[in-house]
């Protein structure tokens, strides 16, 4: 029904092997790979967007290729983008990225389906719930079915959860006020996460949030997966976003976040840390809105602060390895400091001209050895 788009057309595909060398040259000859320092372990992957054939620099290219194992659309396959009217789908920059993993033997995975963000008013236009049951029903089968076997997992339901919460909406789902919720009622997470399985027998299918690691908010998210598992819901995964900061990994934090690792497993669900950052400054969180990628590029980041990122990030991926027989993918959300949604909190692990920081090291240096 869709024909493949013509990747020969496609500059971004071929980037003529001088460039790469020189690329290479750039970025050190001795850079190590943090997706071959954890290739025995789980995959290592980033969140972009081809949205222009020549989105990246030769230099990018190498970064994302010779880093990473997986990718994820930072927002193309979002409903707003991909199906912004109930008649109107947008491939092109969904299939590049689809494309591009599939050339290159990377993991491709969907963000995502139900979300109450990026998403256009359509789906609940004079809708009662069968309708919007009927609508959400055609979205999903249409772009899960587009990329069967070619999408390793798919967010089926991204942020259904309140922020904050207290010691009474603990022991509830505490669901976010969406118009999913309003529309279809709180079995909409089922529903969808049936369609997707209906759509794709064998992807992995996640329920994805933020901050669902620690207090009132894990507390709800076991209630909300308890009831998902006890109605056969086909989930395979719980995605914890991992939008961190320097000051908010607190000794807690760290322990909090293996305790919720623990207790997922014993769920009998698989943990990814779908859009891993750490802001230099900040509160962290993945709340949208404030001060995003735009605007002027933040001074360099001081040398103490650096350090301290990197000692965030070395722990976290000794939290990670530790617990590798339940992680099975740790994707950072975004390629480098001036490529990412909090650009100016410098929260990631190369820079803005994609050279290795603090943080690349630590990463590498939490890797067990070979053979250890
Ligand atoms: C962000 C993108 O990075 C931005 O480009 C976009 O403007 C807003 O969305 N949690 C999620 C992601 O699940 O989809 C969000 O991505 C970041 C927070």
């Amino acid at each position: 029904m869709h024909p493949p788009v013509d990747l020969s057309r496609r500059s971004f595909l071929t980037v003529p092997a001088a460039a790469l060398i020189a690329s290479r040259a750039r970025l050190g000859a001795a850079v190590a790979s943090i997706r071959e320092a954890y290739r025995d372990l789980f995959l290592i992957g980033t969140a972009l967007d081809f949205r222009r054939p020549d989105e990246f620099d030769a230099a990018e290219l190498e970064v994302i290729t010779s880093q990473f194992n997986a990718l994820t659309p930072e927002n193309s396959m979002k409903p707003g983008p991909v199906h912004p009217q109930e008649a109107t789908w947008n491939w092109t920059v969904a299939d590049a990225l689809v494309e591009f993993a599939t050339a290159r033997a990377m993991k491709a995975f969907g963000h995502t389906l139900v979300w109450h963000s990026q998403t256009n008013p359509w789906f609940f236009e004079g809708a009662d719930r069968d309708l919007a049951l009927r609508r959400l029903r055609n979205h999903i089968l249409t772009i899960v079915g587009r990329y069967k076997g070619r999408i390793a997992g798919w967010d089926v339901v991204n942020e259904a959860i309140n922020d904050g919460g207290d010691a009474a909406t603990a022991a509830t789902e505490n669901l976010r006020d969406s118009r999913w919720l309003q529309t279809i009622g709180p079995d909409f997470l089922l529903q969808a996460f049936r369609f997707a399985r209906e759509a794709d027998p064998a992807v992995a299918l996640h329920y994805n949030d933020y901050s669902i690691e620690s207090g009132f908010k894990h507390q709800s998210s076991l209630v909300l997966l308890k009831r998902l598992i006890g109605e056969g819901a086909p989930i395979t995964t719980v995605g914890i976003q991992g939008h961190w900061s320097v000051t908010g990994l607190t000794p807690e934090r760290f322990e909090q976040l293996e305790q919720a690792i623990e207790n997922y497993r014993a769920l009998g669900l698989k943990v990814a840390i779908t859009e891993l950052d750490v802001m230099l400054t900040g509160a962290g969180g993945g709340q949208l809105g404030g001060r995003g990628a735009r605007g002027a590029p933040p001074p360099p980041p001081a040398p103490e602060a650096l350090q301290a990122q990197a000692a965030a990030y070395g722990r976290l991926f000794a939290i990670f390895v530790k617990h590798r027989n339940v992680i099975d993918r740790v994707t950072f959300w975004g390629l480098h400091d001036r490529r990412s949604w909090r650009a100016f909190a410098s929260p990631l692990a190369f820079d803005r001209e994609g050279r290795p920081k603090p943080a690349f090291e630590a990463i590498i240096a939490a890797a067990p050895r070979a053979g250890a």
